[in-house]
């Protein structure tokens, strides 16, 4: 009996332990996990829509399977043309105004409220190189992957070589630069650089890559809605009808500015003008616009070099930035795909539809200088 009560005295000490320390174990571990994540969530900040253009390695491209799932259900995707022919198959009305855009959007008194306004603030997502004063705004699909990696690059060029990175491996996830040189706001910028003045601003170069907005439309909408639609109710719930698309995006972002919050959802913020971001509200006059090119290699360096000539950045570091530039290019390329030619070749003969996208679009075609579609 006396050893037998000892016995279980020490069995329960012995449990009671066991199970103190797996309460302890239990009740720490969670909050270590969620910690981690949350810290984890923090450095990424807003990292899922920069997906679309990740840069890889030509000879890399489809290296693990989830890229090659996700390239085969994308090729699947923009391959359907019997569904996507049959949800354009019906005829257009003509336009509802006749004249130019501008006497639509800034004439009378009945054109300036169905156009959306400029200026509005939506986000801001600045790269720093601030030993060369430069400093880019990126917007996803307008070659922010390639533009985030080059700012790394001369952010630190020494550590980025040493650390053996290329261009093709800068992936948004594990970003050589990230939090170091990343900026929400212009004035976070110029606060941490000191560049208070006009004299200083006028050293440094405000860069931002821009698209012209029927082929950033179109780019973003077959991307989207066509190649990798997200849930059920996707794309406003239009699937695959461009038409029912384009007239719920202009009345969604009607609806946001008529109750003065922008929801920057997922989807929006690939339609919403570009206009909108990068402070321009505020910075305009400092930026210096570049144009986005499918081939990064090719106008954008004519454009980007001369600035960094203007920043003295050495020549062996522009000769670099060109030799990364030509050996990667980006996946998620919408420009080739049958289902592109198609909606394209819907959207650009449509007057009426154009109409909603230079009412949406009228101060980027304006203030980034894009032509407007023919007979605006
Ligand atoms: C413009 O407004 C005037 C009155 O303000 C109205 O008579 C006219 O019908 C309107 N035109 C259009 C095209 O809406
Ligand atoms: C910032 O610039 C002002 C003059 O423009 C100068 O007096 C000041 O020392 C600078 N501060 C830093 C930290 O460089
Ligand atoms: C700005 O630069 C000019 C010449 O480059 C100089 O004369 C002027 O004093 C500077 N102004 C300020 C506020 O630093
Ligand atoms: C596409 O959407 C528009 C606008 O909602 C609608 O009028 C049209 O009938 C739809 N087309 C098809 C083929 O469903």
């Amino acid at each position: 009996m006396v050893v037998n009560c000892a016995l279980t005295r020490k069995f329960l000490l012995a449990s009671s332990l066991l199970l103190f320390s797996i309460v302890i174990l239990l009740d720490f571990l969670p909050r270590h996990i969620s910690i981690l994540t949350f810290q984890y969530d923090r450095a990424i900040v807003r990292p899922r829509d920069d997906r679309e253009d990740v840069f890889v390695p030509k000879f890399k491209r489809y290296h693990d399977d989830k890229t090659e799932q996700e390239r085969l259900k994308s090729v699947d995707n923009l391959g359907r043309m019997d569904l996507i022919v049959k949800a354009n198959s019906d005829p257009l009305p003509p336009r509802t105004f006749t004249g130019s855009a501008k006497t639509m959007c800034s004439g009378g008194k009945n054109g300036s409220d169905v156009c959306i306004p400029k200026f509005k603030q939506l986000e801001t997502r600045l790269r720093v190189a601030d030993n060369y004063k430069l400093m880019t705004c990126i917007i996803q699909k307008s070659m922010s992957t390639v533009m985030t990696a080059i700012m790394c690059y001369l952010y630190n060029e020494r550590a980025f070589t040493e650390a053996g990175r290329e261009f093709a491996r800068e992936c948004t996830q594990i970003r050589f630069c990230q939090n170091k040189n990343e900026f929400g706001q212009v004035a976070g910028v110029r606060q941490a650089f000191n560049v208070t003045n006009k004299n200083e601003t006028n050293k440094w170069r405000f860069t931002m890559i821009t698209r012209d907005p029927v082929d950033r439309f179109l780019s973003g909408y077959v991307d989207k809605c066509i190649r990798i639609p997200h849930g059920s109710g996707y794309c406003n719930g239009c699937h695959r009808n461009m038409t029912c698309f384009i007239l719920s995006e202009y009345d969604r972002i009607k609806s946001q500015l008529e109750r003065g919050h922008l929801f920057r959802s997922f989807e929006d913020r690939h339609f919403f003008p570009q206009n909108w971001r990068c402070d321009l509200y505020r910075e305009y006059n400092n930026y210096r616009f570049l144009r986005y090119s499918s081939d990064p290699s090719g106008t954008l360096l004519d454009d980007l070099i001369p600035i960094l000539k203007e920043q003295d950045v050495p020549e062996s570091s522009i000769q670099f930035i060109r030799y990364q530039l030509s050996t990667g290019r980006t996946v998620h390329s919408t420009v080739q795909s049958e289902a592109r030619t198609f909606y394209e070749q819907r959207l650009r003969s449509s007057p009426f539809l154009l109409e909603y996208i230079v009412q949406i679009f009228y101060y980027d075609y304006v203030l980034l200088k894009y032509p407007f579609p023919e007979g605006f």
